[in-house]
């Protein structure tokens, strides 16, 4: 049977799978990205074919083991179009997705959609409602077979169709190492003070921090230099992007624009940081400008000075100075960076959403705004608010131990953020950077056997885990064509 293949232009490629499935290669392709032009463009070429078109963009050594080929087996048998994609892109929620059926109706026009998508030619409403118009026209089911996150792991519904060929658990967990060389998304936060103390944060909020247990927060935390930059080489070595986010305000840590100057110049893909803005001052801005920060979101949660004192109770002038003046920076130096501004939905927020968007969106700078709904915990650090869309009655695995993990200002590697967010009540870790390398942390005992305990959906040992909804955390695309994400409205402004 012939079939056409894509590979990533840097990988290589290995033929020997496809041979032995009796597959004859007909024509290859080259393709810098998986959503590009050149994908569309082999697509359409496929059409002519038996099989229409394998994607694989292969790592030599990663995905080999048995696994690859029963889903290609799988996608023989159904003349599926099948991808494995195992490098995701900085938007981790789609790129990651690493091998699937790719939409099971017009494929062409939805990979061209999302081509343009990605290079953000299409806002996120224009691009939805194209899927829609696609999916009303042609009366077909836009519900595709994806795995977003790593996906060899993951038991979730959309996964019960190859259930059968799925490699047991025990092997997925014991050869993680193969299918999920580092995490693909590492949080950072090197300090644990901040500057606030934001009537909901879990961190700092009185309210949160009398109900707290741990001593995390008792004494001052820094991490060492020397850990940051080995975390910079390990991400620059495994292709991970860095987000600094913790439980602090990074801008009190004033070595950061030297650590992300390091982790560029060491070939970080992407660092990213969030951060409250008040600290933003001229010299911090002109730092964090030639640093090469490649995206930067400001917490700035009010439009008007009495909402922004009621929570997070900072100076809302020398807030809103600083954001337009980093702001006009970017624009005069024409500097390629990526901005977001956020809004919590709560303490009177709701009702400045609008004039919030129209503010911010009039610098040509911004081009996201993110609007929150509040996530709130009881006083044994879980979480008890969620209004998210989403149906977690059917409970599949959690992709954030084999896709991600958060760095605290002590040096303890957790799994995911709802974890590093309670951990004024409980603070456990897979391990530490002060004992054991990044490389040992992430396939050692305890991080194996949360991998397999999730996966067999045991909760003994992992109390957060058990009320967690946050596995159920993906943008949805729903069957109208919407994409649905749990707990932020993303809204593409320039
Ligand atoms: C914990 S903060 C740390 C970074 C920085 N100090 C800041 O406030 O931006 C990270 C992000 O979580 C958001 N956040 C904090 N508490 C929250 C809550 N209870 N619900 C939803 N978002 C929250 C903040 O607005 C911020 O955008
Ligand atoms: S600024 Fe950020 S870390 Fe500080 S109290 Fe507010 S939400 Fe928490
Ligand atoms: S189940 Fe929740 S708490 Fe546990 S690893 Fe996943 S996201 Fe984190």
């Amino acid at each position: 049977m012939q079939c056409i293949v894509c590979r990533d232009k840097s990988k290589t490629f290995e033929s020997g799978i496809l041979k032995n499935l009796g597959l004859e290669v007909v024509k290859e392709y080259e393709v810098s990205n998986f959503f590009s032009l050149e994908t569309y463009e082999a697509v359409m070429d496929s059409k002519m074919l038996q099989i229409p078109l394998f994607g694989i963009f292969y790592e030599e050594g990663v995905g080999g083991g048995g696994v690859i080929e029963r889903f290609l087996a799988y996608a023989i048998e159904k003349k599926e179009n099948l991808y494995y994609y195992p490098k995701p892109n900085v938007y981790l929620q789609v790129d990651s997705v690493a091998l699937f059926a790719l939409f099971g109706g017009h494929t062409p026009e939805r990979l061209l959609i999302e081509t343009f998508y990605k290079e953000q030619l299409l806002s996120t409403q224009y691009r939805n409602n194209l899927h829609k118009r696609l999916a009303q026209k042609f009366h077909f089911s836009s519900k595709r077979i994806t795995l977003e996150g790593r996906p060899l792991s993951n038991l979730s519904k959309d996964w019960k169709l190859f259930e059968d060929n799925v490699a047991n658990t025990l092997d997925i967990t014991t050869r993680a190492k193969e299918f999920y060389p580092a995490p693909v998304h590492i949080n950072l936060g090197t300090i644990n003070k901040c500057n606030l103390k934001c009537s909901f944060c879990f961190f700092f909020a009185p309210e949160y921090v009398k109900t707290h247990t741990t001593d995390f927060f008792k004494e001052y935390r820094i991490l060492d230099s020397k850990i940051v930059y080995a975390i910079m080489d390990y991400s620059a070595k495994h292709d991970s992007i860095i987000d600094l986010v913790g439980p602090c305000e990074m801008l009190v840590d004033k070595r950061i624009p030297d650590f992300i100057k390091y982790g560029k110049d060491a070939g970080v893909r992407w660092i990213s940081m969030t951060t409250n803005g008040l600290l933003l001052d001229e010299e911090m801005a002109d730092r964090l400008l030639e640093s090469r920060l490649d995206s930067l979101s400001i917490s700035i949660d009010a439009a008007t000075p009495e909402t922004y004192a009621k929570s997070r109770g900072g100076n809302f002038e020398k807030l809103v100075r600083n954001v337009e003046s980093f702001l006009t920076k970017i624009e005069k130096r024409k500097v390629d960076i990526y901005i977001t501004l956020s809004i919590i939905l709560q303490g009177g927020a709701e009702e400045e959403v609008e004039m919030f968007k129209e503010k911010w969106s009039a610098y040509k700078a911004v081009n996201e705004i993110y609007v929150r709904n509040l996530v709130e915990k009881n006083n044994e650090g879980m979480e008890v608010s969620h209004d998210r869309n989403f149906d977690t009655s059917c409970r599949y695995t959690c992709q954030k131990p084999w896709d991600e993990i958060h760095i605290n200002p002590d040096g303890g590697v957790m799994p995911c953020c709802t974890m590093a967010g309670a951990i004024g009540w409980e603070n456990k870790v897979m391990g530490n950077l002060y004992e054991e390398s990044m490389d040992a942390i992430w396939t050692n005992c305890i991080t194996q056997k949360m991998r397999l305990d999730l996966i067999k959906g045991d909760f003994r040992e992992w109390k957060i885990c058990k009320d967690c909804e946050e596995w159920s955390y993906r943008s949805v695309e729903q069957e109208n064509g919407d994409v649905l994400s749990p707990c932020i409205e993303f809204v593409k402004v320039n």
